[in-house]
């Protein structure tokens, strides 16, 4: 199958047959590849597009408009032999923006325990899927675009020597408010766990 098709939702779907079919589209698609940049970038095109393609996301004022990856930053290759080092709990602990798809978004995310602010840090310390109805009514949201209404947050878990750590979120935004509801938490902790089996780190 083309990979271009695997964003083609059949019609007439309910939402929790709509994430199964996100879910085996993006197995198919992540088979065979292990790197964490490509599958990501794959990934966040899946969703998005499927959403794009989906009735209740794909028009007017209850779309999708982002939907994409933070990670710890020390996932990244370091930009210099200088940098400060980026640990779970130091003062410099932060996600960095990746693969995405939508409108140019904020870059870094303080998750450090005196600095940490928004819905994707809350989601990464936590260690838990944000749902958030409306954004305006969050403490400390960030707002990358001025649109988006609502929004929801999935960690990404790894489980390292029999220990749970999060190393970055799925983040997904709105246009309206109470865009996404437990089905969808449901099925983006289900696509969240594939991406993160599916890549080396
Ligand atoms: N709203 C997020 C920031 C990321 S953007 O929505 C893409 C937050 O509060 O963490």
């Amino acid at each position: 199958m083309p990979h271009a098709d695997s964003a083609m939702i059949p019609p007439g779907m309910d939402k929790i047959a709509f994430w199964a079919h996100v879910h085996e589209q993006l197995s198919h698609l992540l088979d065979g590849q292990r790197n964490w940049v490509t599958n990501l970038a794959n990934a966040s095109s899946l969703v998005f597009n499927a959403l794009q393609a989906f009735p209740e996301f794909g028009t007017g004022d209850r779309m999708v408009n982002w939907c994409g990856f933070y990670l710890n930053s020390e996932l990244f290759p370091p930009p210099s032999l200088t940098a400060p080092m980026a640990t779970e709990d130091n003062r410099f602990a932060r996600l960095l923006l990746g693969p995405f798809c939508g409108k140019p978004a904020c870059q870094l995310i303080n998750v450090s325990p005196e600095r940490a602010r928004g819905v994707c840090a809350d989601a990464y310390r936590q260690k838990k899927t944000i749902l958030v109805q409306d954004v305006e009514a969050y403490p400390g949201h960030i707002a990358c675009d001025g649109e988006t209404k609502s929004e929801v947050v999935c960690p990404l878990l790894l489980t390292v020597s029999g220990e749970e750590r999060a190393i970055g979120v799925l983040d997904l935004d709105c246009l309206g408010l109470s865009g996404f509801d437990e089905r969808d938490l449901d099925g983006l902790e289900k696509i969240a766990k594939l991406v993160v089996g599916a890549c080396d780190w």
